[in-house]
């Protein structure tokens, strides 16, 4: 029997748990496709499940990951469109077609098995093909799986942005920065924040933002964003924070503006907790909770990414073995990173 590399968590105290199992190869079963994993792509939620703070179900022992990019082997009965030899992504969550996710329980490496093994079998109506010609890595088009689609639906979800409008992004992660990518080539003005000056700097010269604000050294960032924007507030902002930032987000959004709250990074206390409902009011502001995506917004992102042959912000990439995986997953816990942190297999 063929047999495969994966990783699986077997503990939640800590990534220092992950083990490296072989295991029988999966094949491809009616209407699925089997892919040779290439690139894998880390996010924040991987450090929350591996550590306990993940908030939804996990599934025990779990292979770990949501991100990947690879190959199609072979191709199950009943499946057309795709061949041995495709270059694919896989949507994050099993279930979505197109509209709103309705639960987290179809989310790949959470409560079902993910990613960071050699092959992976899911069903053919899950995966979008990589364009033919596209240079981009493996790696890069990984990231497109929850980052890019998140920031995606944040820009395009909802009411889609213009050309001239502006966003912000809290933070230099993977989010903020394949954000700021997309939103560029979209032609908006772009607005950053970041805890450090050194960030602020690598990402004005590598990837171009127009405005950069320390929100450590500038904690009433919006009263900037305002001075920025000529009074006028930010028409989009991508929310990281959570409890923590909202407020400063809706002094800062433009009336009518739309906030994706995507992330939970610094919470508030309950004695600091915002009136959200009376703020979001005073601005008409649309404040939106973002579930990733479905496969039609990873198609539409990968379509978007691949006319333009988009650069996605993949800063570091390391082996697929379970010391360096480990490695892996403590780099971005130690948010060093600008961008994303990937695996090559
Ligand atoms: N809802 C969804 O569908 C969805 C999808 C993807 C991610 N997320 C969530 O979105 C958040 C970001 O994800 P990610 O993958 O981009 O994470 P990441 O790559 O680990 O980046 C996190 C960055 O956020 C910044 N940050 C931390 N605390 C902050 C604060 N108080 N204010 C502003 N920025 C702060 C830091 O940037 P600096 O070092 O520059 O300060 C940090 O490097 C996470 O909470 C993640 O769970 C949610």
């Amino acid at each position: 029997m063929a047999t495969q590399t994966a990783l699986r968590l077997t503990g939640r105290d800590s990534w220092e748990q992950l083990a490296e199992l072989q295991e029988p190869r999966p094949t491809a079963g009616k209407h699925e496709v089997l892919i040779k994993v290439r690139g894998v792509a880390l996010n924040f939620r991987d450090i929350a499940i591996s550590t306990s703070k993940y908030p939804f179900q996990v599934k025990d022992q779990v292979i770990p990951g949501s991100d990947a990019a690879g190959d199609i082997v072979t191709v199950g009965e009943g499946v057309t469109g795709f061949k041995a030899g495709d270059k694919v992504v896989v949507s994050f969550d099993q279930a979505t077609q197109y509209g709103p996710i309705k639960t987290w329980e179809n989310g790949l490496g959470g409560p079902i098995d993910g990613v960071l093994r050699e092959y992976i079998s899911v069903p053919a109506h899950t995966v979008v093909k990589i364009p033919e010609n596209s240079t981009l890595s493996y790696a890069q088009w990984a990231s497109v799986v929850c980052t890019g689609v998140t920031a995606w639906n944040s820009l395009f979800g909802v009411v889609a942005i213009k050309p001239g409008q502006s966003v912000l992004f809290q933070g230099t992660g993977g989010v903020s920065i394949t954000g700021l990518i997309l939103a560029k080539a979209a032609g908006a003005k772009t607005i950053i924040t970041s805890s450090s000056d050194e960030k602020l700097r690598r990402v004005k010269e590598k990837y171009g933002v127009d405005y950069t604000i320390n929100y450590k050294r500038t904690p009433n960032w919006a009263a900037e964003v305002q001075k920025i924007t000529n009074g006028q507030g930010v028409d989009y902002i991508l929310e990281n924070g959570g409890s923590g930032t909202i407020k400063q987000s809706i002094e800062a959004i433009a009336y009518g503006g739309v906030i994706s709250v995507i992330g939970f990074l610094a919470a508030a206390s309950q004695e600091e907790m915002p009136d959200v409902a009376t703020l979001a009011l005073s601005k008409c502001a649309i404040v939106r909770g973002i579930m990733i995506g479905s496969k039609q917004q990873l198609e539409d992102a990968v379509r978007f990414i691949g006319s333009k042959n988009l650069e996605l912000p993949v800063e570091k990439t390391f082996k697929f073995t379970r010391d360096e995986v480990v490695k892996a997953y403590a780099y971005l816990a130690s948010g060093q990173h600008v961008g994303k942190v990937c695996i090559d297999l």
